[in-house]
């Protein structure tokens, strides 16, 4: 079982930040990753929907054995994270708990602001998990046209600067020390937002942070692979068209992106599109 992938999501190429620090913390683990781009974005869509969409791509990684599922997607895990630890066998691993612990480490004045998409913003999640610090003051923003962005390969220029202005003007108003950047796709973004932001509001990414729980979960259920076994070996699969994914999953992780699979089940899939 130490042997097995790690399971991990997203709606889209986002999730790949977290893939990334997770490269980074544990060079030995082999990675089972899929983008659901054919029912992504997430974030516009109702939570029901989104519980739905993730319980599925998460019963197809199980059956593909992983040892562990990452959810890398912060509108997924607002929708589904009981359920999901309910449900399967393996630890669950989500994105917002990690965010949290590190924003309250962070902040001195205790305002913290928090941007994410619509379905994650809208379902407090964030608040709930930061509802017992009685000394924190949270300050909420659903920037739905970053992912967009992102998903088109923009990541630079004045069409992101001038929304990355007006998305974060209201929390800057707040005097906010500390930005939670609580969507997975928002890492990549994170050059425009610290220029607008500036340097005295820490940005917490919450790739970075998942992927130390990632490690800690690994180590506590004695599951961390060894180098005994030989490299890695990792796996994409798009639910949507393969290619698209692979160009810019390779432009925001780098080389490991290859051959990206399409997903195999598509007739009896809730929620793709043609059906
Ligand atoms: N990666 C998703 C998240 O963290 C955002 C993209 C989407 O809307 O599905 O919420």
């Amino acid at each position: 079982m130490t042997d097995a992938p790690i399971g991990i999501f997203d709606s889209g190429v986002g999730g790949l930040t977290v893939v990334r620090a997770i490269f980074d913390e544990l060079p030995n683990e082999s990675v089972l990753y899929v983008g659901d781009t054919l029912r992504g974005p997430y974030g516009p869509r109702p939570l029901a929907q989104v519980r739905a969409f993730a319980l599925d791509v998460m019963d197809h990684l199980i059956a593909e054995g992983v040892k562990m599922i990452v959810i890398a997607c912060n509108s997924a895990s607002a929708a589904v994270l009981r359920d999901a630890r309910e449900r399967y066998d393996v630890p669950v691993v989500e994105v917002i708990q990690p965010a949290v612990r590190r924003a309250m480490q962070a902040t001195r004045s205790g305002h913290i602001g928090v941007i994410g998409t619509h379905a994650t913003i809208d379902s407090m999640a964030y608040d709930d998990a930061f509802a017992a610090a009685t000394n924190i003051t949270l300050y909420s923003k659903a920037c739905p046209r970053f992912v967009e962005f992102v998903e088109g390969g923009v990541v630079a220029g004045a069409d992101i600067e001038a929304l990355a202005q007006e998305y974060l003007a209201p929390l800057m108003e707040k005097d906010i020390d500390t930005l939670v950047l609580g969507c997975t796709h928002y890492p990549l973004l994170v050059d425009v937002i610290a220029s607008v932001v500036g340097d005295g509001v820490c940005l917490v990414n919450s790739a970075d942070e998942t992927a130390k729980q990632v490690r800690k979960t690994l180590e506590e259920g004695a599951m961390v692979r060894s180098s005994d076994g030989g490299p890695p070996s990792h796996r994409f699969v798009a639910t949507g068209d393969p290619k698209p994914f692979e160009i810019l999953g390779q432009r925001f992780l780098g080389p490991e992106v290859i051959a990206v699979e399409r997903h195999p089940r598509r007739a009896d899939t809730v929620g793709f599109p043609d059906e």
